[in-house]
């Protein structure tokens, strides 16, 4: 089938926030102990990091990185994680019933964090604890050493400069029952706002998250954000949103449209956001931060109720294949495309649970197959997303409707001239033609700098220790530039990065 593209580079979306190819650190499962932090390892620094996975960090261009959960940060004592090791407690993290060793806690994962090149996002403890905790926390991150006995302590244990934490997030999934310390919007809107208006007072230049849904079919979807918002909305930045998609009752083709359901979540909460704003007068716009999302096979989790403590281990650790890393590469698609409305996204997460990278104890670490098209778009969608005039045929499918077979992104970097075409082809038996005009950019025959695809004959294939390299972006031969028009083939279930300048 045909799709045509047109795009000009005066008709913009608005700039890309560097933030958008953000991941999550959550203390859960084996994502910090033995995924980031593996002192036994081989290859584990001074601090007990292993630096494969750090090396494999880098390559991947994430900006930021939401810690410490989650869940967990919803009955976690961020003090259990500061000071000498060996005074450390060992808690029962209620949120996944497991041990936590406290063993890496605030200032090591800051560290970790910078050493790599990414900020860290701090989410603190609104479900079991307050405005306090919360206080205190951004004065032991942010304020300089000698202003406050928190900032002392920082420096006391040896971490005399801030941590310079600029991104907050306001607790983590209130809204949801699952959640130590639940609460209806009105009570979560309160205490955020208080929680706000002090974290201000201590530090005037960060930016404050307050909770979204935690999905889409959450029962209280819209009508938490209007209440939360409405306590919250001159004193945040952002709201957040949450969203994990797999192929539910086998349904593959909903399950490849996935961003359909992501874009309908960005529109349907910026709009209940303006309907505040309407509300209250306020000329203020609110950004999504998107901080969880990713393929998630959540019909495999039999969930933490009734089961054992656990001390370690693995949890939801899904291996990815093709089809994942498509949906995957379409949903960063949808990000982009959203840029005037989104400013944060955090793919979640980053080691082991539903990671980018899985490893092995003591043993090896590698990409998952959804860690392509997120590094591949991380490295070169940056500048500004152009609209784009696309036409496709349309797909039938059960959970949202006809949605266009394929979708085609468009992100130009001014600066350099580099213009980078982000596509997925959904169809799973045929391939698309695409023709995009691309005269308005005065491109000449020689433009083309790149087109590489993941793609696989076999769209359930997985890299795995044993075959770590089984997918990975291949060449794309064929793709043509004449008179200002591009043709490419894209293949049957495909994710592609076609780089022109
Ligand atoms: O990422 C796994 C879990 O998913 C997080 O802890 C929680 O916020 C979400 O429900």
């Amino acid at each position: 089938y045909e799709i045509t593209v047109a795009l000009d580079p005066a008709f913009t979306v608005g700039p890309v926030d560097p933030r958008l190819f953000g991941s999550f650190v959550e203390h859960m499962g084996r994502c910090v102990y033995g995924g980031i932090f593996e002192p036994d390892h081989p290859t584990a620094d001074e601090h007990g990091f292993r630096k494969d996975v750090a090396a494999l960090v880098a390559e991947l261009g994430t900006t930021v990185i939401r810690y410490p959960g989650g869940n967990f940060v919803s009955g976690y004592r961020w003090e259990d994680g500061v000071g000498p090791v060996e005074n450390r407690p060992r808690r029962l993290d209620l949120a996944w019933r497991s041990i936590e060793p406290n063993t890496v806690g605030v200032d090591e994962f800051t560290r970790w964090a910078r050493g790599v090149g990414i900020d860290p996002i701090m989410a603190v403890n609104l479900g079991t604890r307050g405005v306090r905790a919360a206080v205190d926390l951004l004065e032991y991150c942010n304020l300089p050493a000698g202003s406050t006995a928190m900032a002392d302590w920082r420096a006391r244990n040896g971490r005399p400069e801030p941590h310079a934490v600029r991104t907050w997030c306001l607790g983590n999934e209130l809204d949801g029952p699952w959640q130590i310390g639940h609460k209806t919007a009105d009570e979560y809107g309160r205490l955020a706002a208080e929680t706000a208006r002090a974290m201000r007072r201590a530090d005037p230049d960060i930016e404050l998250v307050a909770c979204g849904s935690s999905n889409s079919g959450m029962p209280t979807f819209g009508s938490w954000e209007r209440t939360v918002l409405e306590h919250t909305y001159d004193l945040v930045d952002h709201i957040s949103l949450h969203a994990y998609y797999e192929p539910i009752d086998g349904d593959v083709d909903s399950f490849l449209a996935s961003s359909e359901n992501m874009r309908s979540m960005i529109d349907a909460v910026t709009a209940t956001a303006d309907h505040v704003a309407a509300t209250t007068r306020s000329r203020k716009r609110l950004t999504v931060s998107f901080d969880e999302w990713n393929v998630w096979y959540q019909n495999r989790f039999p969930g933490e109720d009734g089961l054992e403590v656990r001390d370690g281990g693995p949890l939801i650790e899904d291996t990815f294949d093709v089809a994942d890393a498509v949906v995957v590469g379409d949903l960063l698609m949808a990000l982009l495309d959203k840029c005037d409305r989104v400013a944060i996204a955090c793919q979640a997460q980053l080691v082991n649970v539903i990671g980018l990278i899985r490893t092995e104890p003591g043993g090896s670490a590698w990409r998952q197959t959804t860690f392509h098209p997120f590094a591949l778009t991380a490295r070169h969608a940056r500048g500004t997303t152009l609209r784009t005039a696309v036409s496709t045929p349309a797909l039938a499918t059960a959970r949202h409707g006809d949605v266009p077979a394929a979708r085609v992104t468009a992100v130009h970097d001014a600066e350099s001239g580099e213009l980078v075409l982000l596509a997925t082809n959904r169809h799973r038996t045929d391939p698309a033609r695409l023709n995009a005009s691309l005269a308005s950019f005065g491109v000449t025959d020689d433009a083309l700098i790149e087109h590489v695809t993941i793609a696989d004959a076999d769209p359930h294939a997985t890299n795995t220790a044993e075959h770590p390299d089984r997918i990975h972006p291949r060449p794309v031969s064929g793709t043509e530039i004449a008179d200002g028009r591009l043709t490419a083939t894209l293949a049957p279930l495909s994710w592609h990065l076609i780089r022109i300048r």
